[in-house]
């Protein structure tokens, strides 16, 4: 049993990965402000083992008082995406790098920290070039340089793992319908038409449950994998929009996709990513695209909560 502490554990990663640690029977606390779903861990509060506390992490002397008590401390409070932090600009600063600084030197020597940070400091890759670890990064958002700078403190820290995820698809407990396949979905089951704009930008997926499980990896394998930052990645899933979109139809076969030629996509990234390192390491991701798309399809089409489009 570990103490582990998830500042952000209401959220659309932290919800499924406290679920997960909770019922391996580790002993987990999350702070987070519920800024979203406000019962996305009501499932966990019949468990001795979970304990939840409502609260900002920009109140550093709340902060202090759990980090001090947890072995493993997975940061994942943040301003996530491109146009929410365009939106909040001082407030993305102060929780997605300012706090993460605090958090570092809150930390003792042995204490661990498994940092979140996104694939996207890639930014725009080179043709027919896969981004490993060491390539270079070129963010192109706030969001983007946050994360990217935030990475840079927790590495200085010696006990520190950092994941640069790929696109994560998949149902969580706080849903993010602004990820791309979760996106795709959605709008092929609300509206039977996907409007897609620079259709050959690559990106790389992954599903929430291979995240929560290479975390767990990480927490059990903490000596092997500590001091070293890893692309996080399904090496199967580097496709591009438009590859996605034709998966979709596949299984939804009066879908209309519509190509917009001459329109910029207002996320520009555009890259495939290697994921060499981390199956080197013994953990590789395995929940496929197209399970995932099953998946999708059947809640949205299932569900009567009425999911939101909020791309
Ligand atoms: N989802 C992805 O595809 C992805 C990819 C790469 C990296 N990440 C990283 O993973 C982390 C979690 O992302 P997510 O997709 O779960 O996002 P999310 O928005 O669903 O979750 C963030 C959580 O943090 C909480 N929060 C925000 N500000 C807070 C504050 N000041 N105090 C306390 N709680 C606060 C929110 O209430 C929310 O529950 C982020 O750091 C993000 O950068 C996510």
């Amino acid at each position: 049993m570990k103490k582990i502490l998830i500042t952000g554990g209401a959220g659309y990663i932290g919800s499924y990965l406290s679920t997960m640690l909770v019922e391996l029977g580790h002993q987990v606390t999350v702070i987070d402000l519920l800024k979203y779903s406000t019962t996305s861990l009501n499932h966990l509060f019949k468990y001795s083992n979970f304990n939840f506390i409502k609260g900002d992490v920009k109140n550093l002397n709340l902060l202090k008082k759990h980090v001090v008590k947890n072995e493993f401390i997975i940061p994942l409070a943040a301003y996530v995406g491109a146009p929410l932090c365009e939106k909040n600009k001082k407030d993305t600063k102060k929780v997605n790098l300012d706090n993460i600084k605090s958090i570092i030197k809150m930390l003792k020597k042995n204490q661990k920290i498994i940092y979140p940070t996104t694939n996207s400091g890639y930014g725009i890759g080179e043709k027919n070039k896969f981004c490993d670890e060491n390539s270079k990064l070129t963010p192109i958002s706030l969001y983007g340089r946050t994360k990217v700078d935030a990475e840079k403190e927790v590495m200085k820290f010696e006990n520190a793992i950092s994941f640069r995820l790929a696109t994560i698809f998949g149902y969580s407990y706080r849903m993010r319908t602004d990820l791309i396949v979760n996106n795709f979905v959605l709008t092929a089951v609300k509206k039977n038409k996907l409007s897609i704009f620079e259709p050959h930008f690559r990106r790389n997926f992954i599903h929430i449950e291979d995240v929560c499980n290479a975390f767990i990896f990480s927490i059990n394998n903490f000596k092997k994998l500590r001091g070293k930052v890893f692309n996080l990645g399904l090496s199967t899933a580097n496709i591009t929009k438009i590859q996605l979109a034709k998966k979709i139809q596949k299984k939804k076969k009066d879908l209309k996709i519509k190509i917009f030629k001459n329109r910029k996509d207002p996320d520009q990234r555009d890259y495939f990513v290697s994921n060499k390192k981390i199956e080197k390491h013994g953990f590789k991701a395995t929940f496929g695209l197209d399970r995932g798309i099953d998946e999708l399809l059947n809640i949205f089409n299932n569900s009567k909560v009425d999911y939101k489009n909020n791309y």
